[in-house]
């Protein structure tokens, strides 16, 4: 019956890690993954979430289905934090949110449900990108193209020519951007490119889809939802993938939102309405438990200002780990190729190793970073990050 189903030759961020995890080598160093992990190289449980799990857990044990749509605190909660406590589209009722299966399911809804609305569409994802973007835009039956985005000569952005590429997308087309901390590069738009795309994404009327798995990891949480904030607020109409995995330290809960901000209150209603369609589709309705803790923990506010302050810490870790490793390769590694640890932004850089080098990188010292040259950072601590500057300098030396 099966007899021709071919072998899943594996996903190049998951399967790595797993390859990982069956290494036998001490001193190994997980540097693949887009996973936060603490100075002594453990998964940390924050304390604002513990609080919030025992809170849940002291409350009444019986799990009904929750809506199709998802908790409705959870919800209010993922609106005020993506498009900020005094956004006039909230206030007006015209964000549709959902609560999905992290921020893949949001990518996934949000997908199937555009397919159905603008089947003739293509989808255009940044070169490079996170490399599931396209397998679910095309599982959703997407063709998915590219629009220029990093350069390798200098580890910045190709900033004009992504903006002339967009400019030359047929009407309705979807434009996948990342809001903050680039998944893989590590290498955003600011405030002024952004503003440039505005009037491009309205004249040209394309279907902006802004994914923020890391919202809370470049500059803030604030800062680092300027993009939403910005189109929503320019009344350009838009979608909105976002995810507690890696600021809640809750990567299995499975936590994310899907937010369209829409023209008006009627049709935010109907939008909701198609999504939560989708969603009895494909699994009926989400979880309880790790959306609970979420909602507890942004909804009380002693939990909400001690996670924000775990955060604040967990991102100038990562600033430290940037001039650690800057630091260990100084005199081995130049130019460009040592400045991007600075000056790009989030859990990732993309440090312009081959893939050859990632090989021997793992290979020779047990140091695993992506096929693609990213590594993240946030996998570096006070004990690892000399073994990996000079593993890393002498694959590239
Ligand atoms: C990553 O990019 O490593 C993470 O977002 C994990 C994943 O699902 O790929």
């Amino acid at each position: 019956m099966f007899e021709k189903v071919t072998a899943y030759p594996g996903d190049p961020i998951l399967s790595l890690n797993e390859d990982f995890q069956r290494d036998p080598r001490s001193g190994k160093v997980n540097l693949s993954i887009g996973i936060y992990f603490d100075d002594n190289g453990k998964l940390p449980v924050m304390e604002a979430v513990q609080q919030a799990v025992q809170q849940v857990l002291a409350g009444p044990g019986a799990r009904p289905y929750l809506p199709m749509s998802g908790l409705a605190d959870y919800r209010s909660a993922v609106q005020s934090l993506v498009f900020g406590s005094s956004c006039e589209a909230q206030k007006a009722g015209r964000i549709a949110t959902l609560q999905t299966l992290g921020g893949s399911g949001a990518l996934k809804v949000g997908s199937d449900f555009l397919k159905r609305y603008f089947p003739d569409s293509q989808v255009w994802i940044s070169d490079p990108s996170w490399e599931n973007h396209r397998v679910l835009f095309e599982g959703s039956g997407f063709k998915v193209n590219t629009y220029p985005y990093y350069d390798s000569n200098t580890g910045g952005l190709r900033f004009d020519e992504m903006l002339a590429a967009i400019e030359g997308l047929p009407a309705r087309s979807i434009v996948l951007l990342h809001a903050c901390c680039h998944n893989p590069t590590g290498v955003d738009l600011n405030h002024e490119q952004w503003q440039a795309l505005v009037p491009v994404l309205r004249e040209r009327n394309l279907i902006a889809f802004v994914d923020m798995a890391y919202q809370g990891f470049g500059d803030g949480l604030d800062e680092d939802a300027y993009a939403p904030r910005l189109l929503a607020d320019a009344g350009i109409t838009c979608l909105v993938a976002n995810s507690f995995s890696k600021n809640f330290s809750l990567y299995g809960e499975r936590c994310g939102g899907l937010s369209v901000v829409c023209a008006d209150k009627d049709e935010a209603q109907r939008v909701l309405g198609q999504l939560t369609c989708t969603v009895r589709a494909n699994y009926s309705n989400p979880p309880t438990h790790g959306a609970s803790v979420v909602a507890r923990v942004l909804n009380t506010p002693a939990l909400r200002s001690l996670w924000e302050s775990e955060l604040g810490a967990m991102r100038e870790r990562i600033l430290a780990m940037r001039h650690a490793i800057h630091k260990g390769l100084q005199g081995h590694v130049h130019g460009p190729a040592l400045e991007r640890y600075l000056s790009q932004r989030g859990m990732f850089t993309y440090t312009g190793l081959s893939a050859e080098q990632v090989d021997r990188l793992r290979a020779q010292y047990g140091v695993y970073v992506l096929r693609s040259g990213r590594m993240c950072v946030a996998g570096l601590n006070k004990n690892n990050v000399g073994v990996v500057a000079s593993a890393v300098a002498a694959v590239q030396s």
